[in-house]
């Protein structure tokens, strides 16, 4: 049977929410991953350190037995963040990054930031201090298209924070477009993007095509295919700032089947099958083990994980749903067949 085996993986980019949700999706990321970059849009968000380190436990229990799976945690940018929180952030082990989320972009996020400009002092503090800036890099002006808001928003804020804080490290999250990957690409080596498992293997008519299906509706929108196909381009180059973060992000089943659902697509179920699929498709498999598992590690500055992982090729369906007890969680391609199955030893 075709394997394929690299050394165990991170994923630079998750939300694993908490209560009875992390509970259901901690095991998913834990038998793949060694490490995860864990998102702060709780609902109170983490701002500080001393509730990321209550959160690292609540994540860390949540952890199947015999399973070895270091949570990274990520600090809620604010306007109201101090520069002993950022100080105390640098000296902490377990804090790795703080995330920038324009107000009002996306899930939980009416706590991010109004104003960009001033918090300026702030990213300096983060420059100064060596913290990498996680970006969700969309405007949230109601006059800008939805599909246009992550190149606005390189326009017209990203190109002036680079020019402000050259040595701040900045991953631009879940880059979608052509004009991301092109300005990541032209930046420094301070500059780094990770790319998900839906916008490497979909394009818009996935949401919008014969019904709207709001599994697929995640934020920045799904692009259209030209876009898909520069993102498979750049994840499979080998070009060392483009890495794995899934986005994955856990919503209840009917809140996303609803006249207003929210966004976000779960995908930590089978999130390096879907990224093999995506690599195999662009011909490139041989591409996936430094997008996965070295070129994240290598932005952050912590060790590339030792061990490995084996796919093989056998296909296998997706759930419909996940969860236990009335809890219903869809995840990405839910109820169709996958060409690569992880295997578990
Ligand atoms: C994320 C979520 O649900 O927390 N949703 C999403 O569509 N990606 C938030 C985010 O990362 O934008
Ligand atoms: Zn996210």
């Amino acid at each position: 049977m075709k394997t394929i085996t690299i050394t165990r993986p991170d994923d630079w980019h998750l939300h694993v929410r908490n209560g009875a949700i992390l509970k259901t999706v901690m095991p998913h990321t834990a038998k793949q991953f060694a490490r995860a970059i864990i998102m702060p849009n709780l609902k109170p968000p983490v701002t500080s350190v001393a509730q990321a380190l209550i959160y690292r436990e609540e994540i860390l229990q949540a952890v199947p037995a015999g399973l070895d799976f270091m949570p990274l945690m990520t600090l809620y940018l604010t306007g109201s963040t101090s520069a002993d929180e950022i100080k105390m952030a640098a000296a902490s082990e377990h804090v790795h990054a703080f995330k920038l989320y324009p107000a009002g972009a996306t899930t939980n996020s009416d706590s991010g930031v109004a104003d960009i400009k001033s918090i300026y002092p702030l990213l300096a503090a983060l420059e100064k201090h060596d913290i990498p800036l996680l970006i969700h890099g969309e405007v949230t002006d109601e006059a800008c298209d939805i599909f246009d808001r992550e190149r606005v928003f390189i326009d017209k804020y990203l190109n002036d924070i680079i020019c402000n804080f050259p040595e701040l490290r900045i991953v631009v999250e879940h880059v979608t477009t052509t004009e991301a990957v092109d300005f990541v690409k032209a930046c420094g080596n301070t500059v780094a993007a990770t790319i998900t498992p839906q916008h490497l293997l979909f394009n818009r008519n996935a949401i919008l095509a014969g019904g709207i299906k709001p599994h697929y509706y995640c934020l920045p929108i799904l692009k259209r295919e030209s876009h898909r196909l520069a993102l498979v381009k750049a994840a499979s180059s080998g070009n060392p700032k483009f890495f794995l973060g899934t986005d994955s992000a856990p919503h209840l089943s009917d809140l996303k089947e609803n006249a207003c659902g929210c966004a976000g697509c779960y995908s930590a179920h089978a999130a390096l099958e879907l990224y093999a699929e995506a690599f195999e498709q662009g011909d490139a498999l041989h591409k996936l083990e430094g997008f996965a598992s070295f070129h994240g590690a290598d932005f952050y500055r912590l060790p590339r994980n030792s061990g490995t992982v084996t796919l093989e090729k056998a296909s296998w369906k997706v759930p419909s749903t996940y969860g236990e007890n009335n809890l219903s969680i869809t995840p990405l391609k839910a109820n169709e067949e996958l060409s690569w199955k992880l295997k578990l030893d």
